[in-house]
Order: C-alpha cells, then structure tokens, then sequence
C-alpha cells in the first residue's frame, strides 16, 4: 500500500522527524499538510517540501484553534503527531508544579487535543501516530516529567488503539536523533553530545530525521500494525 492520494497532518511537521516524515509522504504522493505554532519556521519548511503541500500556522496548546484546523481540512487519512519544545533537564525539586504541567502541555496534551478534533475525521483505513521518546525507559536525572510524558502518551496510543479501533493509533519511540531540536546547545558541545549518545548504541550513531520517518511511513502504510510502540534507537534500549 502506497500513500498515494491519502491525505496526511504532519503537526509539528515544519522540523525534523515531522518534516522528513513530511517529505517521505509527499514523494509517495499523498497530499500533506504540515502545521507548527512559527510562521517563520512552517513557510521555511513549505519552500523545502513538493508544490502543494498545505501549511497551517497552530499551537497544539490550542483547542478551538486544534478544532478549527481539522474543520477546514474535513476528512484525512493519517494524522502524524511530532510536536515537542525542547527540553532543559531539570530536578523536580527546581520545578513548580506550573512548569512540571508545562512540560506535558505540547508533547502530550497537545497530543490528546490533536487526535480529539481529527479521530471523528480519519476515514476507514487511516491511522494516527505519536511520537515518544526511550527517555521513558531510560531516564537521566532531570528527566522525570519528560519521561512521564512519554510514558503517558504509550499508554494513551494504548488505550486509544482499542477505543478508537478500526482507526489504527501507535507510535514512534525515537532514540536520540540528530535535529533542530538540539540547536539549544552549542555546537561544539552539541558535536561532542551527539558521540556520547552515538557511543551507547548498538549501532554507534545518532538517528537522522529519515530514519524516524521511515518509521512514521511503515505505521501509515501496514494496516495490521496497531497499539504499538516502534522503537527506533540504534539499539539504546539494549545497550
Ligand atoms: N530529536 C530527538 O533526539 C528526539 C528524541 C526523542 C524524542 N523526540 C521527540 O520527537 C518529537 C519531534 O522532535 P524533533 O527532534 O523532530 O524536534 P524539532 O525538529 O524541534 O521539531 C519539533 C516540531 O514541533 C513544532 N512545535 C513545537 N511546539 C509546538 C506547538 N506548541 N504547537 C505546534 N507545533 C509545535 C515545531 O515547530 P514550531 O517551533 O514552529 O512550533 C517543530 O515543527 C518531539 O516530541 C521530541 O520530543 C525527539
């Protein structure tokens, strides 16, 4: 099964996993459209993607702007969730409970809120899938709250694949992988980081982008894959 005339929501698909996962639909000619709350950002990723693809301003933090988006984009076939801010490791005691929340607002609850508004729209045949993080399985000090958004949002592909069920729901369990999302950090830091995430793989390397959007297509394409989490990590979880 190509991805041929289907029509795919990347949002958060102006960056990273979400605009290879972007690329990789449109080349099989499904009719996308990305969403990411920065015009800049969503207009820079629309000059790189085929002529065509939709781009909509959002932030998932949003619900009456989730909802209208899916009002004027009506029917779809896959919704792929790859919304995430960057996050700076941090003690839960150097956390009010405000930014704890925060934390969980656009990786999970953004999640939630995007397959609310969009679930009542996916036609027979059509999936959705999120994407999680091995910080679930393998957190560092500073970690919690992100590990417990990702393990949450295991759960609610979970809990959503039977109750949404013939719509498919998994996700994509993305070691660490080499985007935009790290640019935070300085680059020769950045370098020396990247070898030490490489060094406790099995494979030796970080993931790009298209390796992660390999995975987004298989989940979009297998129509027997359901309620599963689609580890992606080199190897990190075994190492
Ligand atoms: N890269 C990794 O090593 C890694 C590892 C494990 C898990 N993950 C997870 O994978 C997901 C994708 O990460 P990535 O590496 O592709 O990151 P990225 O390159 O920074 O892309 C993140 C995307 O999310 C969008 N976004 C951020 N806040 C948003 C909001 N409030 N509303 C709508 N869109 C929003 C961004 O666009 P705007 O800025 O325009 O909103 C951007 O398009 C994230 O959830 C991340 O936590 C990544």
């Amino acid at each position: 099964m190509t991805l041929a005339q289907q029509r795919v929501v990347v949002i958060g698909g102006s960056s990273g996993i979400g605009l290879a996962t972007a690329r990789a639909a449109a080349l099989q000619g499904a009719a996308v459209t990305i969403a990411s709350s920065t015009r800049e950002r969503l207009h820079a990723a629309l000059t790189e993607l085929p002529d065509g693809t939709g781009g909509e301003v959002l932030d998932v933090r949003d619900e009456a702007a989730v909802a209208a988006l899916f009002d004027r984009v009506g029917e779809l076939d896959h919704l792929v969730f790859t919304a995430g801010d960057a996050f700076r490791p941090r003690p839960l005691a150097e956390l009010s409970l405000e930014d704890a929340r925060a934390v969980l607002e656009v990786r999970f609850w953004g999640a939630v809120t995007a397959v609310k508004h969009a679930a009542p729209r996916i036609r027979a045949g059509g999936s959705v899938a999120l994407t999680t993080g091995t910080v679930a399985q393998r957190p560092v000090p500073g970690a919690a709250l992100a590990a417990a958004g990702a393990g949450a949002a295991e759960g609610l592909i979970r809990g959503l694949a039977a109750e949404l069920a013939p719509i498919r729901v998994n996700a994509v369990r993305a070691g660490a992988v080499r985007t935009p999302l790290w640019d935070g950090i300085p680059e020769e830091q950045r370098a020396h980081l990247f070898e030490q995430l490489a060094a406790r793989t099995l494979t030796r390397t970080v993931g790009e982008a298209e390796d992660l959007a390999l995975a987004h297509i298989h989940l979009m394409q297998n129509r027997y894959v359901t309620g599963t989490v689609l580890t992606v990590d080199g190897g990190l979880l075994l190492a």
